[in-house]
């Protein structure tokens, strides 16, 4: 009995280990959650009060509109929590964005449900959140936002509401993968081709059919008038994604791969001023990357947030080795180990600096802290216990965050890997490099820097293995720069 209770508990370890951690989420403060209460109530009252304005009234109308209201209610309440299962670090003004949109076509469907196309009025806000917060929050959005209409009397016409989910959908779908604005501009072209053609083919030109009430779209239904505005309003929404992006804080694929591009004058400024740190930074980009691939995270997040982690380093860039070029080290000369860790802690203080300056999106501005998270500065602390054994450790530690996401901590690992991958023999076996890379990791992971990270088991064996691989087509054609041992300056 007690070997199969020992088995059970065993095989229970097990799974839990095999089962990828959720990241905790962001807590959002009982104002914010009042306001999104009020807004979803507001919602509701508007997606269902016609109910109620039946005369004579009786105690089943009173029902039916309790019933409406509720289910609207739950479905809105549903559709928040799915949005925070896809974006465990959604904001609050993220989820105003997600129930504006929903309040703001409701509204819409109430006033102008006679003269607009339910395309114009569904689809572009599902561009704007499967850009901004992912495919499954604009599923859900779309789902919702087409099954709550407030006036009852209007009711689409099969055919259309199916060309309606279809055409939301495919947008959903495609604008989560997105990664460049061309690719939204085709996209705003061919869905209202295909919106045409198949309300061409499923409806005809038979006016009538295509609604129940004579009156619902934009001259009586048609076809052509109802694509192109939809097309316009596509266009339009592409034109303001920009304002959307830095009004709520989204980050969508293109404002990601746009500030990955090496002439923003940051990188620029950063491959003149510090040519060491940018060249490590491409080395880390290239580990970084490959990890996240194995593991299936955010390639373009940590390709950009890798780009972006050492800038802090401009304030000062002889004081790091990598842009010393062999002159002289101005630690030596300061000879203070306590004056020495602050300038480490600087190229990160700096470094939030010149991302809000930069208006980098939170979430690339994360990787400055926590790729560094509460790491001790092993080499200056060594020196400063040489002058004093009694020498306290908290002023050789990094301020943090621990890495809080599962791509800030691996390009913690990438950033402590690489100068040690850069300093190995270039005749090292496979199996050394790989040592060398499971004692950095089991280091960080002892310290507890992971802690936050979400990282199991597996995933961190997978990382290892992808920053084996990398080194292994790196190692013909690195180029060996002086590192410490305690790798302190990285
Ligand atoms: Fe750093
Ligand atoms: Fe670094």
């Amino acid at each position: 009995m007690k070997n199969i209770i020992t088995t059970l508990k065993k095989l229970f370890y097990l799974w839990r280990r095999s089962q990828v951690p959720v990241k905790q989420p962001i807590k959002i403060s009982r104002i914010d959650n009042l306001i999104i209460f009020l807004v979803c109530i507001l919602i509701s009252i508007i997606s269902s009060y016609k109910l109620l304005l039946i005369s004579p009234l009786n105690i089943e109308d009173i029902f039916s509109w309790l019933f409406t209201f509720t289910e609207i209610l739950i479905s809105t309440g549903v559709l928040i929590l799915v949005s925070k299962k896809e974006n465990p670090t959604i904001s609050s003004r993220q989820i105003f964005l997600i129930i504006t949109l929903l309040l703001a076509v409701q509204v819409t469907k109430l006033t102008l449900a006679s003269t607009i196309s339910p395309f114009s009025m569904i689809i572009p806000p599902a561009l704007i959140l499967s850009q901004g917060m992912g495919s499954i929050t604009a599923l859900a959005w779309v789902s919702i936002a087409s099954l709550t209409w407030p006036d009852q009397e209007i009711f689409i016409n099969n055919n259309l509401f199916f060309i309606l989910l279809v055409c939301a959908s495919i947008v959903s779908l495609l604008g989560g993968r997105i990664r460049s604005r061309a690719q939204l501009l085709q996209l705003s072209i061919f869905v209202p081709i295909g919106s045409l053609l198949s309300q061409w083919i499923l409806i005809g030109k038979d006016k009538i059919s295509l609604m129940n009430k004579e009156d619902f779209v934009l001259a009586n239904g048609d076809i052509f008038s109802d694509s192109l505005l939809l097309a316009i309003a596509m266009l339009f929404t592409i034109l303001f994604i920009p304002i959307f992006e830095s009004v709520f804080g989204l980050l969508t694929k293109a404002r990601l791969l746009e500030l990955a591009d090496k002439e923003k004058p940051l990188i620029r400024r950063l491959s003149l001023e510090a040519p060491g740190t940018f060249e490590h930074t491409l080395l880390i980009c290239g580990l970084a990357e490959e990890a996240t691939r194995m593991i299936g995270g955010d390639i373009d997040l940590i390709k950009t947030g890798a780009l972006y982690h050492d800038v802090g380093k401009l304030h000062a860039p002889n004081w790091f080795i990598e842009n010393q070029d062999g002159s002289k080290n101005p630690h030596d000369e300061l000879d203070d180990p306590i004056k020495s860790a602050e300038v480490l802690q600087a190229h990160v203080d700096e470094g939030l600096k010149f991302a809000r300056k930069n208006r980098l999106p939170k979430l690339i501005a994360n990787f400055i802290p926590e790729h560094q998270g509460t790491l001790k500065m092993g080499y200056f602390f060594q020196k400063a216990k040489e002058k004093n054994p009694d020498i306290n450790e908290y002023y050789f530690r990094y301020k943090g965050p621990i890495p809080q996401s599962k791509e800030t901590a691996i390009l913690m690992l990438a950033d402590g890997c690489e100068a040690a991958l850069r300093a190995m023999n270039i005749n090292a076996s496979d199996k050394e490099a790989l040592n060398t890379i499971s004692n950095i990791i089991y280091s960080r992971k002892k310290d507890g820097q992971l802690d936050d990270s979400n990282l199991s088991k597996g995933e961190i064996f997978l990382i290892k293995r992808a920053f084996l691989n990398v080194w292994k087509r790196i190692r013909h054609r690195r180029i060996q720069y002086p590192t410490s041992k305690n790798n302190t300056f990285s």
